[in-house]
C-alpha cells in the first residue's frame, strides 16, 4: 500500500502529497512546499521559498541510504550486512568481521592475505613519520600525536598526495584505487598508534610482518605479547567495528564528500572520536572514578549531577532506548577475564555507579544505561591499557567501520555535504 503524508500550508491554503517510503520522507519533497517570504506579495511561486527542515544534532535526519549496519534503537538490535551482531562475536574474529563489513563478504583465506599484506607493507612508516612522533614529550597527549603522524603518512603517499590536485575524482567510481587507499589508511593509523605507544613507554618499536592480520600487528608493533590479548580484543572490536551513522563516521563522509583522500578524511573522524560526548567520554568517565575513590562516595556524587543537570559521562546513547545488544556480549568477554578485570579498583567504583543509576528515576526515565563504549573500557584497562590509549585503539577499531561508509559513498553519485542554517536576525539595540 502506498503511504504517504497529506499537508496543507495553511499560508497559501495549497496541499501536497508527500510520499512515506519505509518511515521516511524525502527533504527534496518538503521542498515543493514554499509560500511567498513577504505576505503582501503576489503568491506567485517563483517568490515562493522552499519549506526547510530544521533539526539541530540531526535528530531525525538521514543523510545517506546503506546497507552495512542496521541498529534498531527500540528492539536492541545490531546487523553487520545479514548477520545478527550476536552470531558474528560468536562465529568469526575481528579480522573476518572488518572484511564482512568493509566488502560485504566473510572473506576466503586468499583474501585475508591481500589484505595482510597490502596493510603489513603499509604500516612500514617512512622516517619521517618516526620522527614527528619522537619530537613530542613522552607525556604528551596521545591524540595531537595521532593527528601529526596520520598527516606525516598523508605526506608520503603520492596518490593521497595527488588527490587535490586532479581535476577527475580519484576514488569516486575507482574501487581498486580506494581500496587500496583505504587499506593503506588504516594500516597508518594502526602504526602511528604503535610508534605513539612505544615513544610514550620509552621502549623500541618492533616491525610489522605481511602475514598478521590488522590487530596481531598493531600488538607486535607495540611489544604486546600476551596471547590473551589478541584473543579478547578480537572478539572486543567486533562490538565496535561499525555503528552506522556515529558521529565520527558522519564526520568521515562530510569531509569524503569534498573529494578529499581517505587519510583527512579518517582524520576528521578521529577528531571527533575524541570528543567528550564521543570517545573522548571515556577519559571523563574514568577520571569521575578516580575523582569518586570509593563505592559509599556514589551517591552523593550522582545527585550533584543530577541538581547541576550534568552528564554521567559513559551513559546514555543517542540510538539506544533499550539495552544495547553489545553489552551481554561484552558481559560474556568480562565474565571469561573476570580476575584481571576485578583486580581493578575503579571497576568496583564503576558497578556502584551502575547500581545507583539502574534504580534511580532519572536515569530509568529517561533509559540512560551505561554505554558498550565504558563497558568495553574495563577489558582494556585489564588488559594493561590507559584510558588515552583505550580511545585510539578504540578509534582503530572503529575505522574500518567508518572506511566501508566512505567506500559505499564512492558508489553514489557524487554530492557535496552542505547542511543548511536558521538565520536569526540580531535584535535592534
Ligand atoms: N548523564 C546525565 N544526564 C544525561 C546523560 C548523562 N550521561 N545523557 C543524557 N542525559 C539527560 C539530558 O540531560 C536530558 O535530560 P532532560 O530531558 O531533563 O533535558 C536527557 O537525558 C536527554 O539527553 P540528550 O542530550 O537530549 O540526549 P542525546 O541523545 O542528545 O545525547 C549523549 C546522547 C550525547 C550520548 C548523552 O547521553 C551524553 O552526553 N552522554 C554522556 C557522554 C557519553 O558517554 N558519550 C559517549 C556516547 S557513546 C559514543 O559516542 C562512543
Amino acid at each position: 500500500m502506498d503511504h504517504h503524508l497529506q499537508v496543507t500550508d495553511s499560508r497559501t491554503g495549497k496541499s501536497y502529497k508527500i510520499p512515506i517510503q519505509g518511515n521516511y520522507i524525502r527533504a527534496a519533497d518538503i521542498g515543493r512546499i514554499g509560500a511567498p517570504e513577504d505576505k503582501e506579495d503576489i503568491a506567485s511561486l517563483k517568490a515562493a521559498r522552499p519549506l526547510q527542515i530544521l533539526d539541530n544534532g540531526f535528530q531525525h535526519t538521514a543523510c545517506m541510504e546503506s546497507s552495512i549496519t542496521h541498529i534498531d534503537g527500540l528492539r536492541g538490535t545490531i546487523r553487520y550486512r545479514e548477520f545478527p551482531i550476536e552470531s558474528v562475536f560468536h562465529q568469526y574474529v575481528y579480522e573476518d568481521v572488518m572484511h564482512l563489513i568493509i566488502w560485504g563478504s566473510i572473506p576466503t583465506q586468499q583474501q585475508k592475505d591481500h589484505v595482510r599484506e597490502v596493510m603489513g607493507q603499509a604500516m612500514n612508516p617512512p622516517q619521517s613519520v618516526k620522527d614527528v612522533i619522537s619530537s613530542f614529550p613522552r607525556d604528551a597527549e596521545t591524540f595531537p600525536m595521532i593527528l601529526a603522524g596520520m598527516s606525516a603518512f598523508a605526506s608520503t603517499d603520492s596518490v593521497i598526495c595527488k588527490t587535490r590536485h586532479q581535476q577527475s575524482a580519484m576514488f569516486h567510481g575507482h574501487l581498486d584505487t580506494a581500496d587500496e587507499a583505504l587499506a593503506r589508511t588504516i594500516a597508518y593509523l594502526a602504526t602511528t598508534i604503535s610508534l605513539i605507544y612505544c615513544h610514550k613507554n620509552n621502549q623500541p618499536w618492533t616491525p610489522p610482518s605481511v602475514s598478521r592480520s590488522l590487530l596481531g600487528n598493531l600488538l607486535h608493533m607495540m611489544g604486546i605479547t600476551d596471547p590473551r590479548v589478541e584473543s579478547c580484543l578480537a572478539k572486543l572490536w567486533i562490538l565496535y567495528a561499525d555503528h552506522e551513522m556515529t558521529n565520527s563516521t558522519a564526520a568521515v563522509l562530510h569531509a569524503g564528500s569534498t573529494l578529499i583522500d581517505p587519510v583527512s578524511a579518517v582524520t576528521a573522524g578521529i577528531i571527533c572520536g575524541y570528543g567528550p560526548l564521543h570517545g573522548g567520554a571515556i577519559d571523563l568517565a574514568y577520571e569521575a572514578f578516580r575523582h569518586i575513590g570509593t563505592a559509599e562516595r556514589v551517591p552523593p556524587f550522582i545527585e550533584r549531577i543530577k541538581a547541576k543537570g550534568g552528564r554521567l559521562f559513559g551513559y546514555g546513547h543517542r540510538v539506544y532506548k533499550t539495552r544495547d545488544p553489545r553489552v551481554a556480549l561484552i558481559e560474556e568477554l568480562l565474565e571469561e577475564h573476570r580476575d584481571a578485570v576485578e583486580a581493578n579498583p575503579l571497576l568496583r567504583v564503576a558497578m556502584a555507579i551502575d547500581r545507583y543509576a539502574n534504580q534511580d528515576p532519572y536515569f530509568v526515565e529517561r533509559g540512560l544505561k551505561a554505554n558498550a563504549d565504558l563497558m568495553g573500557c574495563f577489558l582494556y584497562t585489564a588488559m594493561g591499557f590507559d584510558t588515552d590509549m583505550i580511545i585510539a585503539i578504540t578509534i582503530l577499531s572503529r575505522t574500518p567501520g567508518a572506511l566501508a561508509h566512505w567506500r559505499e559513498s564512492l558508489t553514489q553519485p557524487v554530492k557535496l555535504w552542505r547542511p543548511q542554517q536558521k538565520y536569526n536576525p540580531p535584535l535592534a539595540n
